[in-house]
């Protein structure tokens, strides 16, 4: 039984064919435009026509970056997109003649290393995506975590400084202005700009426009020993793992698996949000530690779990 899944990024539209050992058989992508949702539809939609021609698939499960109901059909609301109570599914089963199952991104790609991928022998599991935005997904006891309105595990607006930097929710101090690309990147233009020495040699690899600075050249400069951008790295790291810590008080996730955009950065992300969620935790003397992986499925975790949500 084959489904599609469809990954709606801040960039693109990633779609594929996938098959029930979350192989990913076929695929296409489509610029996204990002703040007009009637566009973001037609490209979906465009997507799954062209993946379906070649072949048969019994639905299609897509991955959204903001609050999805509890019936996953409707897009309350996102804090970094277009969409307000927006009906997604319907819409989209209109243009494709196909039942649609809408998830929040987060979840389609912590259920992908779940079920194929960095988690797949844990009960319990905190995924991460560290991107535009950050994301969250919880499963416990082999279950993903929903909640009553179906907006569990948003950890981006988890408060991690009180009266802090104002987030594209409506609220100020937001765990995601700490921990996400956009994050990493407001970080190392303001050291530039206020002159931090330190920010020298980034500036110059932007091409001596602090402006043209990116998530993506941070995290080359940093594998190549910058110390500027590993330390940029270190800080988002440790607001990361502070944040774990905090989600672990409550939640006791066995592995933590880390993902999205910023998750390239390897080790130079995982080591020091590592340390810092162990200097955190409540009762780490006594505490099972979780195992730490980075995402095992790369930019197809996204599509992979949408479709095996949709089965
Ligand atoms: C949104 C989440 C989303 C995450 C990653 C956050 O700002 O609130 O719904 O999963 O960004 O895209
Ligand atoms: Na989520
Ligand atoms: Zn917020």
């Amino acid at each position: 039984m084959l489904s599609i899944g469809v990954d709606i990024g801040g960039t693109k539209i990633a779609a594929g064919v996938v098959d029930e050992d979350g192989r990913i058989i076929a695929s296409t992508t489509r610029r996204t435009p990002a703040t007009d949702a009637e566009l973001i539809e037609a490209g979906v939609a465009d997507a799954v026509t062209e993946l379906r021609a070649q072949h048969e698939v019994v639905g299609v499960g897509v991955g959204a970056a903001g609050f999805v109901d509890a019936d996953r059909r409707v897009v309350r609301f996102a804090a970094n997109l277009a969409w307000r109570d927006r009906a997604l599914a319907e819409h989209l089963e209109t243009a494709t003649g196909l039942p649609v199952v809408v998830e929040n991104d987060a979840n389609a790609a912590g259920w992908a290393e779940y079920r194929f991928g960095a988690a797949r022998d844990a009960a319990h599991m905190l995924m991460v995506t560290v991107g535009t935005g950050l994301g969250g997904a919880v499963v416990l006891d082999g279950r993903m975590l929903r909640g009553s309105g179906g907006f569990a595990g948003e950890i981006a607006h988890m408060t991690a400084v009180p009266d802090g930097q104002w987030c594209g929710c409506g609220r100020r101090g937001c765990l995601e202005q700490y921990t996400s690309g956009t994050a990493l990147v407001r970080s190392a233009k303001h050291r530039a700009a206020i002159g931090d020495p330190v920010m020298e040699p980034l500036v110059a690899a932007a091409g001596g426009d602090r402006e043209e600075i990116t998530g993506p050249l941070v995290t080359r400069l940093a594998q190549q020993g910058d110390p500027g951008s590993v330390d940029l790295l270190h800080d988002l790291g440790t607001a990361l793992g502070r944040g774990v810590a905090s989600i672990a008080a409550l939640l006791d996730p066995g592995a933590i698996v880390v993902g999205g955009g910023v998750a390239a950065a390897g080790d130079l992300l995982l080591e020091p949000a590592r340390a810092a969620y162990e200097a955190d935790v409540t009762a780490r003397m006594h505490r099972p530690m979780p195992t730490w992986a980075i995402a095992a499925m790369g930019n197809e975790a996204g599509i992979v779990g949408a479709a095996d949500l949709a089965r």
